[in-house]
């Protein structure tokens, strides 16, 4: 184990159980589309990647990196388009896919925008809830699993840019911040 992280709390294994069963059901909801996946980058890159391979229905991808005006830990609610997406979606199937919703300021401004530009339909998919923290009401369709309020890293997941790359989700030590 990394020696910043204090607990794991989602290993490898429990990870890859609940990502296939998100994308069997994604690919049995919607059979006969081809559904445009949307990855808020950068957290969301692994999760994506492990979901897309779990689909066996065709999907489109595109991401989309935005940033929240805030210091490293709260979410201010003003989001800023960093890069936007290429892809025409008027009149198509769109999923969200989010590494973790927090305040949910994040999800709901990009859900408003999305349902601006004429889709048939959006929904959203996020690997890690936090309930505790929502400032605001959102529907979840497609979720990972939910988390109590603490700062979790690993499977894309950062803290100051650092710990994407752990094959796991863990709590990082107090100290790696305070
Ligand atoms: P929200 O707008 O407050 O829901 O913020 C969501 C974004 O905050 C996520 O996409 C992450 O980039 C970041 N975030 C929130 N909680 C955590 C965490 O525990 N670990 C890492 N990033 C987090």
């Amino acid at each position: 184990m990394n020696r910043a992280i204090e607990k794991i709390i989602m290993d490898e294994k429990v990870i890859q159980n609940q990502v296939r069963e998100l994308g069997e059901r994604i690919s049995s909801d919607y059979e006969g589309e081809t559904p445009v996946l949307v990855c808020i980058l950068k957290g969301a890159f692994i999760f994506l990647s492990d979901l897309v391979r779990n689909m066996s229905i065709p999907v489109e991808l595109d991401f989309m990196m935005v940033s929240s005006y805030g210091d490293e830990a709260t979410s201010s609610g003003i989001v800023q388009i960093k890069k936007d997406i290429d892809t025409d979606i008027t009149g198509r199937h769109v999923i969200i896919v989010e590494d973790i919703v927090d305040t949910g300021l994040t999800l709901d401004y990009l859900y408003r925008y999305f349902a601006n530009h004429n889709p048939a339909s959006v929904k959203v998919c996020a690997f890690l809830d936090k309930p505790e923290a929502h400032q605001v009401d959102l529907k979840i369709d497609y979720l990972g699993f939910e988390i109590g309020n603490e700062f979790v890293v690993g499977y894309g997941l950062d803290y100051a840019q650092k710990y994407r790359n752990l094959p796991y989700i863990g709590i990082l030590k107090r100290e790696i911040y305070e």
